[in-house]
């Protein structure tokens, strides 16, 4: 039995086909997104003038690392190194980009993965269905995108203290927005609305944390773009020695179970903030890392695959937010001699991507890591996205100076060190797999036989090794349909 794809509604699936017609939809398979030369030239050739953020549909073969924004072509794989100067560590961190994926995050990617296999067989009705899309933030920002593309209903459920700018966005892009009550890690009050709307059969919901199109997209897109990655890098004695993923669905960490397939000894961190430290020990609280931590364990979490957890504090990375993107904070990272271009290139990294930051150096400190050694992670949005923060942190704390600059870096990057951070044992682990029981079989429905078959390997790699490929054929024939159509 496949957990991705479903029966087939021959019916359905050519009604949809007739609908991506009418709309000029055409579905990049996940091999084109993993290596979009195999995208035929015709459509590169239409794709090249349209905008990154256009509701163009040709855009759908934009989700993918590999864009190339001056050329509106592909090119190599979008990552950013950061030096050793900022790092205070001998091992190089490179992060993957995630701002130059349409709507400027890589959970577009997540929610094409869940689409997809709904829509090439026939679940998914777009003249009938509304497409649910609960989240923190990204991921329905990526739903709403991908829907309006393809003409359909979308409904963003997301918590009422996400940044204004998301709101302002998921409304303009015509999505109808549901606010829940709370923050970022209050994904319970997401599930209750998910509930209720679920009662209405027109209402589909695509709940990327337990929606095993979410890693699977990463698995089989993200991981090859940090192998790609990887083997560009020089040096004979490289070690791909850590892979550090903040998780909010945890599907950008399923990365990590392709790695471990390439790299045996390589550590898979999880990071969580240190307010809401749920796999750290069980805790729960609310926090300012947007994206990440919500009080539960996701169902797509491959937890025996994750070696050591971070936590870390939300007021370092808010701090170095400040420091990475005002006037003052530049001039002072400039003066440690780093470039220019580094520098404005730390806009880059949105609040989540500097705590995966942090987790990397952690983790650095924790293993002994060398010059040898490469920590690959993730920079999941850019600071674009949280510009409203910054105004909020002037007004709450004044104008952000060079004595500011020189503390925040000392205290939040330099001195980061190896508290808040535990190395998984095999019973670790488990208390970590074990947690899921009380969100999914006892609130959520998921079955008791279900979470233990989770504890088996083989339960993964069937789902990661034994679908993509099906997925793509589907993918293809479903082409052929809208081309007949
Ligand atoms: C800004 C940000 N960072 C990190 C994540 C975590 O990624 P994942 O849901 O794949 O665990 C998300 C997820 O929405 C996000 O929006």
């Amino acid at each position: 039995m496949s957990r991705i794809i479903g029966k087939i509604n021959e019916e359905v699936r050519r009604k949809t086909a007739r609908r991506c017609k009418e709309k000029g939809v055409i579905l990049p398979t996940f091999k084109q997104l993993r290596n979009p030369e195999l995208i035929p030239q015709e459509i590169k050739d239409k794709l090249q003038p349209i905008g990154l953020w256009d509701i163009n549909p040709l855009n759908l073969f934009r989700i993918t690392w590999k864009n190339d924004i001056k050329t509106g072509l592909f090119g190599g794989v979008n990552y950013l190194e950061i030096p050793n100067e900022l790092t205070g560590i001998k091992a190089r961190v490179i992060g993957l980009v995630g701002k130059y994926f349409p709507t400027g995050a890589h959970k577009v990617g997540a929610a094409y993965g869940c689409l997809a296999p709904r829509l090439v067989t026939g679940e998914f009705d777009p003249t009938y269905h509304k497409a649910v899309w609960p989240s923190t933030g990204n991921y329905c920002r990526g739903g709403t995108f991908d829907s309006a593309l393809l003409g359909v209903h979308a409904i963003a459920i997301l918590p009422e203290e996400m940044s204004q700018e998301r709101f302002d966005w998921l409304r303009q892009i015509g999505a109808e927005v549901i606010a829940t009550p709370g923050c970022e890690s209050n994904v319970k009050e997401i599930y209750d609305k998910c509930h209720e709307l679920g009662a209405d059969p027109q209402n589909l919901i695509l709940n990327q944390f337990a929606e095993f199109g979410n890693p699977l997209w990463h698995y089989h897109v993200t991981a090859p773009a940090m192998e790609e990655v990887f083997n560009g890098l020089k040096g004979d004695k490289k070690n791909f020695a850590a892979y550090v993923s903040a998780t909010g669905s945890a599907g950008t960490i399923g990365a990590g179970d392709y790695l471990r397939e390439l790299y045996p000894l390589l550590k898979v961190v999880a990071t969580e903030a240190a307010e809401c430290p749920t796999l750290l020990n069980n805790g729960f609280g609310g926090h300012r890392i947007e994206g990440i931590g919500d009080k539960h364990v996701p169902w797509v979490h491959n937890v025996r695959n994750t070696d050591a957890v971070a936590a870390i504090r939300d007021e370092d990375c808010m701090r170095l937010f400040r420091l990475f993107n005002e006037p003052a904070g530049l001039e002072y990272i400039r003066s440690l001699g780093v470039s220019d271009e580094t520098a404005s290139d730390l806009s880059l990294l949105g609040i989540s991507s500097i705590c995966n930051l942090l987790a990397s150096i952690k983790t650095a400190k924790y293993f002994d890591l060398t010059e040898d050694d490469i920590v690959f992670t993730i920079f999941t949005d850019a600071a674009n996205m949280y510009d409203s923060r910054l105004v909020e942190l002037n007004e709450q704390r004044g104008v952000y100076t060079s004595a500011l600059a020189a503390i925040d870096f000392n205290v939040c990057l330099l001195s980061q060190t190896y508290d808040d951070f535990l190395e998984l044992s095999y019973q670790d682990k488990k208390r970590i797999h074990n947690l899921k029981y009380y969100t999914w079989v006892e609130q959520q429905g998921k079955t008791y036989e279900e979470i233990l078959e989770q504890w088996s390997p083989e339960y993964w790699k069937n789902i990661f090794d034994n679908n993509v490929e099906r997925l793509d054929s589907l993918i293809e024939e479903f082409n052929a349909l809208i081309e007949k159509s």
